[in-house]
C-alpha cells in the first residue's frame, strides 16, 4: 500500500487557494492511480505543529534515558512527524509565498522534523522520496524578472528538502495568482491564467508520473 503525506499551508480555504486547488489535482490524479492507497493529510493553517522549543531541540541530542518528562514529551510530537514523512512513499507539499519565504507554519514542520543524524546527515532517513512542492506566488520571481532575487521559496526549500533531507523534490509554480484581484496588475492577467493552467496540467502528469515511477 503506498502512502502520499500531503501537506497544506496556506491560509486560504479550498478554492480560494491556489496551493491547495493544485495541491488537490494532483492529490486526486493519485488516487486514481492508488485506489488502495492511503492519503495521510495535514493542514498546517489549521492544525499548527508546535514551534520548536530548547526541550524540543535539545531532547534530540540527548540520550533518551537522560531526558527531562519535558524533553520526552516534546521529543514525541517530534518523533510523530518525523516518522511520518519516514514512511510515506511521496510528499505533496503546498508552500505558498508568504513576505518571499515560506508560511511560518510550514518552517514549524521543518524544524520539528530536522535532526541531524536522523533525517538530516549523512544517511538521511527519508532520502530519495519523491516529493511535489506546489510553490504558489501572487507576483512572479521567475529568472529574469525585476524580483527575481526575492525568491526565498524555491531557493530554501531545494536546500533544506534536497540538500539537506535528501529528499528528490520537484516544483509546480502557479505565479502571478494576485493578478485578477490587483488593478495594478491586470495586464498580467493572461499570464496568470497561462500559469494557472500548466500548473493544474503538471500537477496531474506529475501525480501519474510519480505513480508509474513507484509501481516499476
Ligand atoms: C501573509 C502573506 C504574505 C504574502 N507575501 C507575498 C510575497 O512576498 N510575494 C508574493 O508574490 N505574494 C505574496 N503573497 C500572496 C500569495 O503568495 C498568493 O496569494 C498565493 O496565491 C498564495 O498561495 P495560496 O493561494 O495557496 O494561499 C502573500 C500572501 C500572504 C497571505
Amino acid at each position: 500500500m503506498t502512502t502520499l503525506l500531503h501537506i497544506d499551508s496556506s491560509v486560504l480555504p479550498g478554492e480560494a487557494s491556489s496551493s491547495r486547488s493544485v495541491a488537490d489535482a494532483f492529490r486526486k490524479a493519485w488516487e486514481e492511480q492508488h485506489p488502495e492507497g492511503r492519503v495521510i493529510h495535514r493542514d498546517l493553517a489549521a492544525d499548527p505543529v508546535p514551534h520548536i522549543t530548547a526541550a524540543a531541540w535539545s531532547a534530540g541530542f540527548t540520550d533518551p534515558s537522560e531526558r527531562t518528562p519535558e524533553q520526552a514529551a516534546a521529543f514525541g510530537e517530534r518523533v510523530r512527524l518525523m516518522e511520518e514523512l519516514e514512511r510515506a512513499d511521496a510528499v505533496l507539499i503546498g508552500a505558498p509565498m508568504h513576505n518571499y519565504s515560506i508560511p511560518s507554519t510550514l518552517k514549524a514542520w521543518l524544524d520539528n522534523v530536522f535532526l541531524l543524524g536522523r533525517t538530516a546527515g549523512e544517511a538521511p532517513s527519508a532520502q530519495g522520496t519523491p516529493v511535489v512542492v506546489v510553490a504558489s506566488r501572487g507576483g512572479s520571481y521567475a529568472p529574469g524578472t525585476p524580483r527575481e532575487g526575492f525568491e526565498f521559496v524555491q531557493n530554501y526549500l531545494e536546500v533544506v528538502l534536497q540538500g539537506a533531507l535528501g529528499l528528490d523534490v520537484e516544483f509546480i509554480v502557479p505565479e502571478l495568482t494576485m493578478a485578477p484581484s490587483n488593478p495594478a496588475m491586470s495586464e498580467l492577467i493572461p499570464l496568470y491564467e497561462v500559469s494557472r493552467e500548466r500548473a493544474f496540467r503538471d500537477a496531474t502528469a506529475k501525480a501519474k508520473a510519480l505513480a508509474e515511477r513507484l509501481a516499476a
